[in-house]
């Protein structure tokens, strides 16, 4: 009977003790920075529960925790914020690169292209000292949400917006991407918008981190680690679920189609985008969190649509498959009824990310070994060289 290759790995691991297709469950190394907690809390940063941080903390803050190591003081926060606010214009050479970019490009594409281009520019590129790669990362993380506006405006055939100095990072983020909103729904969506950024902060050895390490752990700079980063982060079984997740809610459209919809996506043995995790195999806590805000804006912007299909979907995807959201799923609904371009829900991750990603490059740096596995070889027997004329 054909196996398919998972099978085929699976088949293999037991003569292999130390081997684990995907490596899954494997300890690949040691980090301070996010602890996947089997109890309540579900995820702590440095220490600190991701309610906690969710519930009472402004991104600004979690990003300073994850760079710096402690959560900052008053006057830290302040002039932290403001370091961020004053390094959002982009250098002048990143202009030119934008305007160059042309419609139908995807963009994280794009940005993992400009992200190298800022690296190229950046005053601290040939110093890999400590201090210096956090001044990258601080500029990194003001920089990037006007990359990714601007890439999207000129592709769409529209002018860049001008910088904006004011506001919060997820209100300027939230102005660049779906343009300002005012009143208690716009003060709804930036607060929902903040929760997110630091629901998807960080998350250990997930795939995207784990190539910035492997990266970094060569020793090489930055910005070549947040590039492998940003590559790995598109694809759909990670940073790209979230979009896959609109375009599932969209595709679906309509609550009472959910049913047949989920009848004929398992028939077919598709994987139902925002559902499972790798580690969290009994559920999500950061899906709860963002759910509540989800719930908060369809109320508020009195659209149910979406709301009511993920709901109905949540449900019986428990009692078909017995698998529960992860944080990707009511992301999506909040960020439809936010207005945020799908295209850009992956591009989004990134502006939060990058403090996670950020945070590992220095940790490995630190306490440095190249990360170098071995593989278990399944190719072809010992063979003997046969000279070019000979070969049939
Ligand atoms: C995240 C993910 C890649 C984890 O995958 P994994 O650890 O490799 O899980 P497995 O492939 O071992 O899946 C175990 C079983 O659950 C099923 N399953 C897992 N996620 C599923 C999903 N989203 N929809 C339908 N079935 C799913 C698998 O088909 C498999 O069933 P089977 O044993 O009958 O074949 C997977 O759950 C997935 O593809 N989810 C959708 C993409 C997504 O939301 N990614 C964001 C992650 S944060």
């Amino acid at each position: 009977m054909h196996q398919t290759m998972q099978e085929q790995l699976a088949a293999k691991a037991p003569a292999h003790p130390d081997y684990s297709p995907g490596l899954e469950g494997v300890i690949a190394g040691e980090s301070a920075i996010c602890q996947v907690d089997e109890g309540e809390a579900g995820l702590r940063y440095r220490g600190y529960a991701i309610g906690d941080l969710a519930g009472h903390s402004s991104f600004e803050e979690v990003a300073y925790l994850l760079l710096f190591g402690h959560l900052p003081t008053g006057t830290e926060l302040e002039e932290f914020s403001d370091l961020l606010r004053r390094n959002r214009p982009l250098p002048e050479q990143v202009p030119n690169f934008v305007t160059s970019l042309r419609p139908g490009m995807h963009p994280m594409d794009v940005l993992r292209s400009g992200i190298s281009l800022l690296g190229l520019n950046d005053p601290d590129a040939q110093d890999g000292s400590r201090a210096a790669t956090l001044r990258k990362s601080v500029r990194l993380l003001a920089q990037i949400p006007q990359l990714i506006a601007d890439s999207y405006q000129v592709m769409a055939g529209r002018h860049p917006a001008k910088p904006d100095t004011e506001g919060s990072f997820a209100e300027n983020l939230l102005g660049l991407v779906a343009g300002r909103r005012e009143g208690d729904v716009g003060a709804a969506m930036a607060q929902a918008l903040n929760v997110s950024l630091i629901l998807y902060a960080e998350h250990e050895f997930n795939a995207s981190t784990f190539a910035a390490r492997v990266t970094a752990s060569t020793l090489t700079d930055l910005h070549g680690a947040i590039t492998a980063a940003v590559a790995t982060l598109k694809g759909p079984l990670h940073g790209g679920a979230n979009e896959a997740v609109a375009a599932m809610l969209l595709e679906i459209g309509r609550p009472e189609h959910v049913e047949f919809w989920l009848r004929e996506t398992l028939t077919q043995k598709r994987r139902v985008m925002g559902f499972g995790h790798r580690v969290l195999r009994q559920g999500d806590a950061r899906s709860a969190i963002i759910q509540r805000h989800a719930e908060r804006l369809s109320d508020l912007c009195g659209n149910h649509t979406w709301y009511q299909i993920a709901a109905t979907l949540d449900r019986l995807m428990l009692e078909e498959k017995g698998l529960r959201p992860n944080l990707d799923f009511y992301t999506a609904v909040a960020y439809l009824l936010m207005g945020i371009p799908r295209e850009l829900s992956t591009p989004l991750f990134v502006c939060s990310r990058i403090t996670g990603w950020c945070a590992h490059v220095i940790e490995q740096q630190e306490h440095n070994r190249l990360i170098r596995p071995r593989a278990l070889y399944t190719g072809p027997a010992t063979k003997a060289y046969e000279p070019l004329e000979r070969r049939a």
